[in-house]
């Protein structure tokens, strides 16, 4: 659904205009018709914005859309890669499916950097392949990555993104969200996001890495069924009105492009520090769950391929790669 560039130029002049525009002011202007500007017109409400129309004085641009429009995140991006191929969608069911689609049809070493964004999900996927909730209001998103990373550190993609969401939280808000390993954003004890790392290899060289990241920013929690309800809470919920996504959106971006690069460059200890910085789980009592067992002892340390370092309550230490852990 990305905007077309009619759209766009009726768009811009709307929004440099300090009063209302006549339909005829903007049809001179760009060469079309009266009725092609109202059919833009129709296009952009039906893209979120709000335009007022008066027969008297014309059109006025009262409302920016709250849909996370590529438009709209180019003005605020300040990134040299990550998000500046953007693909939007009103609705689908996965991101990670439209970026493995993409990625078959065309050299992943292209698409490095693509973003792909859904304002609603309908088969949402998490982490264990279980299902992740994904209604309107969310910022549900998968970047796609060609990376020039070695491969026993392609696990800390997902430490960079937890880190720069915390961080984005942190720095927009104002809001202490905090790391729960392996990769969730927690912000008390209640969930907020999850990062899902998806890597495809052929031998011994990675064809692309999906890192898709679900955020619950503008949803009310009384929309959400009774479990989700008690684990979950949404930036919304948490700052007390809906807050701007674009912004968010940038943002994690940006934190994340930083981040990114750091671990191109070999500069793994930044990345590991800044996530044991922000961690709620180093230094606890957890309780792990494995697929073949659970055991309880304290969250000692992160190594530098994201595996959580477990003293276990009988004094051995143990590494643990995948898991669900419990504090
Ligand atoms: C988790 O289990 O915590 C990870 C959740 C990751 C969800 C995101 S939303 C965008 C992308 N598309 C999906 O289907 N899943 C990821």
């Amino acid at each position: 659904m990305d905007m077309k560039d009619t759209a766009i130029n009726v768009l811009k002049i709307l929004e440099e205009s300090p009063g209302p525009v006549s339909g005829e002011r903007i049809a001179e202007q760009l060469g079309i018709t009266r009725s092609a500007v109202w059919k833009q017109i129709r296009e952009l409400r039906r893209l979120g914005y709000e335009i007022s129309s008066s027969r008297a004085e014309g059109y006025r641009l009262e409302e920016k859309t709250n849909r996370l429009l590529p438009y709209e995140i180019n003005k605020m991006l300040r990134t040299r890669v990550i998000g500046r191929q953007i693909r939007h969608f009103e609705s689908t069911a996965s991101t990670g499916w439209i970026a493995k689609k993409l990625a078959a049809e065309t050299d992943p070493e292209k698409l490095h950097g693509m973003v792909i964004i859904a304002e609603e999900q309908t088969g949402g996927v998490g982490r264990l392949g279980r299902a992740w909730v994904s209604p309107a209001g969310g910022i549900w998103i998968t970047i796609l990555l060609k990376p020039k990373i070695p491969l026993d550190h392609l696990f800390m993609i997902t430490m960079a993104g937890s880190v720069a969401i915390a961080r984005a939280i942190r720095k927009e808000y104002g809001i202490s969200a905090l790391i729960k390993w392996p990769n969730d954003i927690f912000i008390g004890d209640k969930k907020i996001a999850g990062l899902l790392l998806e890597l495809t290899a052929e031998a011994d060289t990675v064809h692309y890495a999906l890192l898709g990241i679900g955020i619950d920013a503008n949803i009310s929690l009384t929309d959400l069924s009774p479990p989700l309800k008690d684990i979950l809470t949404s930036l919304q919920a948490e700052v007390g009105h809906e807050v701007d996504r674009v912004a968010l959106l940038a943002r994690v971006l940006r934190e994340f492009e930083l981040r990114y690069q750091q671990l191109e460059d070999g500069e793994y200890d930044s990345i590991i520090r800044e996530w044991k910085s922000l961690s709620m789980t180093i230094d606890q009592r957890v309780v792990i769950k494995t697929i073949n067992k659970t055991f309880a002892g304290e969250a000692i340390d992160i190594d530098a391929h994201g595996a959580l370092i477990i003293r276990k309550d009988n004094g051995k230490v143990e590494r643990v790669i995948a898991g669900d852990c419990f504090q």
